[in-house]
């Protein structure tokens, strides 16, 4: 018998706190169990009928070969189109690398610039994989706490406190997974004037970057923080936009040092991404962009269904967002309630809720922010009632 170990590396990190709600949901469902699932983070619609045409005619032409491992020029100037247009910054194919999703590029990222005794400062709630990522590269991730009443976004002066000598890299998402808030261009303004004044990497992930709602003006560092612009990396994709997720299609836009380094981390992990998918996202940031539109106006009356449908539930705040597609509660008053059954933390109500009330959602301790829940509108209005009726007659239980 073989005993298993495995790397120290390894060991330092943890699986994503999503995948595992999503095999839990898997798992029930396979039961026959009735579900309703708002725990999901990609869009539940099809990608626009031309992207799915592009992909179906680069099979029949023949893309069936590796490309060079940055991504096919043609992609690559696209990216740099693209991101001129929304960003009125520019950038040329070398300062690209496309890789298997925005995760992906974070992952090269983390392999190029993280070493052993390095702080990467995320504030939190936060997507898990920063930390992870960090982690894994034997860096100390620096989770700095954003409260409620700063709309869950980072202060100035916490930021600052959180930067030491050994900082070597911030990691920013605007708007945010968990929590669907988005820096204005004052509060940029306001962190690059901190960041100005450190050797750090700045990593901006701006995936959910096109979905915003009531207005709200989307900026970037790249346009507002020239000054950073030596150390400063723009991550982004079509999973979200488009709604490619299975594509697999992300990308960094990065001072050309840093992209090509990280080209040559993904020269001996994946070598270039699927070439169909390429074809695909060419097709995407091309063609008419009247769909990412209308997923966004679908999304925004999503958003402010849930919103009223969970102002009634008891036990729940939540905040409003101004993008991606997400809703972050603070349970704390539902925790308290729910005590007499046992529950204890938001990882205890998340899992109460998934096997009584048979809806799954993510608990905000998988975001470093424990006492919330999250919320992903990527599912039906019909769903989301389903989701709030629920949620309401388990927790008018107590
Ligand atoms: C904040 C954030 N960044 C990046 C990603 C990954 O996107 P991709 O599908 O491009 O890897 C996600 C997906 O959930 C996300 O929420």
């Amino acid at each position: 018998m073989v005993t298993q170990s495995w790397s120290a590396r390894f060991e330092r990190m943890s699986e994503s706190a999503t995948a595992a709600v999503f095999r839990r949901v898997a798992e029930l469902r396979a039961q026959g169990v009735d579900l309703v699932s708002l725990s999901v983070g990609e869009p539940d619609f099809d990608p626009p009928p031309h992207v799915s045409a592009a992909a179906k005619a680069a099979i029949d032409a023949g893309a069936s070969r590796y490309t060079e491992v940055a991504g096919l020029r043609a992609l690559r100037e696209a990216i740099c189109e693209d991101s001129l247009c929304r960003r009125g910054v520019e950038h040329s194919p070398d300062q690209v690398l496309v890789s298997a999703g925005a995760k992906h590029s974070l992952f090269n990222l983390a392999q190029v610039l993280y070493d052993h005794g390095d702080e990467v400062v995320v504030p939190v709630p936060a997507w898990v994989t920063y930390a992870e990522q960090a982690k894994l590269c034997g860096a100390r991730p620096v989770l700095v706490p954003c409260a409620r009443e700063d709309g869950y976004l980072v202060r100035p002066e916490s930021l600052q406190a959180a930067l030491s000598a050994r900082t070597r890299a911030v990691v920013l998402c605007t708007p945010s997974n968990p929590t669907g808030a988005a820096y204005d261009a004052e509060q940029l303004r306001a962190l690059a004037a901190v960041l100005e004044d450190s050797q750090a990497y700045v990593i901006v992930d701006e995936i959910y970057a096109t979905l915003t709602y009531d207005g709200f003006e989307q900026r970037s560092l790249l346009s507002l923080a020239p000054a950073l612009r030596e150390r400063l990396i723009v991550v982004d994709g079509v999973s979200k936009r488009f709604a490619m997720t299975g594509y697999r299609v992300g990308w960094m836009l990065a001072p050309r040092e840093v992209a090509r380094a990280c080209e040559a981390i993904q020269s001996q992990a994946t070598t270039s991404i699927a070439a169909v998918s390429q074809h695909a996202a060419i097709a995407a940031l091309t063609g008419p962009q009247e769909p990412v539109g209308a997923m966004g106006e679908i999304f925004r009356t999503r958003r402010d269904r849930l919103l009223a449908g969970l102002g009634g539930v008891p036990g729940l705040s939540v905040s409003r967002p101004q993008g991606a597609f997400y809703l972050f509660a603070d349970v704390g008053a539902a925790i308290e309630r729910a005590a007499a059954v046992g529950v204890r933390d938001d990882v205890g109500l998340a899992t109460w809720l998934l096997e009584q009330a048979r809806v799954a959602l993510v608990p905000g301790t998988a975001f470093g922010a424990p006492g919330h829940l999250r919320f992903s509108y990527a599912a039906s209005e019909q769903e989301l009632d389903r989701a709030v009726e629920r949620l309401g007659e388990a927790l008018a239980r107590f």
